[in-house]
């Protein structure tokens, strides 16, 4: 009789562990849930991929992107919008060895090209619109989210405004004088674990007009 109630008593113990450790879990994922975003966007294949971009600048060095990945990243970045939908963009694939470590001892900032197997330089030709910046910025971000969509890691790495960087990669490539560099983009698979930031701040947030929030 003794030895049965030890044994229940046992038995009740461990469902009690378990019961509270189910429901620390739960706790956990509904905080992380919580903190991620207040609205969901696990479930939207589109928001998923925006919030998890992020800089990758390490590469598994020598794993190739594929001829079919490489369509796919330049298709989605020229689906970007652009002023009067002139579409001033020009793109240069760059996978030749030489060619992207070249670059990287050209451009401080850009030495992930390093491990990279893939660089896709965003240019803009100037004379086809004077809005080419901000157009070849929507191409530069469609590339990174593609990138992402794609298991790939990639970053915006700036030519443009700076002269030095961007005469570098207007000889390093053979641009004519009319089209300019705005980015050069790294792409690669990830080596290493790279986390996206959160970024949302409410007090930037103004409806209808400005507001002053206190940080
Ligand atoms: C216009 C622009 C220029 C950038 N230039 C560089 C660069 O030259 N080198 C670099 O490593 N990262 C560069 N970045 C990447 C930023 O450092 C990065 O986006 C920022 O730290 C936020 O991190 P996240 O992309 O992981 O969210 C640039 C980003 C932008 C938008």
């Amino acid at each position: 009789m003794k030895n049965n109630s030890s044994v229940f008593f046992r038995l009740a113990c461990l469902l009690l562990l378990v019961f509270i450790a189910f429901m620390f879990y739960r706790f956990q994922k509904k905080e992380k849930e919580e903190s991620s975003e207040s609205i969901s966007i696990h479930n939207n294949a589109a928001l998923s991929v925006i919030h998890s971009r992020k800089s990758v600048r390490n590469f598994v060095p020598g794993k190739l992107v594929s001829e079919e990945d490489i369509q796919k990243i330049v298709r989605a970045g020229m689906a970007a919008p652009s002023g009067r939908d002139l579409r001033p963009w020009e793109i240069i694939v760059i996978n030749d060895r030489m060619a992207m470590d070249t670059l990287a001892t050209q451009l401080p900032y850009a030495k992930m090209l390093e491990t990279a197997t893939l660089a896709i330089v965003v240019c803009g030709d100037t004379a086809r619109s004077p809005l080419w910046v901000y157009d070849c910025s929507a191409v530069t971000q469609n590339i990174l989210l593609a990138a992402e969509a794609l298991g790939l890691g990639a970053v915006w790495t700036a030519a443009h405004p700076y002269e030095d960087r961007m005469s570098a990669v207007a000889n390093a490539v053979g641009l004519p004088a009319s089209v300019l560099p705005l980015a050069v983009i790294p792409v690669g698979y990830p080596n290493g674990d790279f986390e996206p930031k959160e970024k949302y701040d409410e007090t930037k947030v103004h409806f209808n007009r400005w507001t002053t929030n206190a940080k």
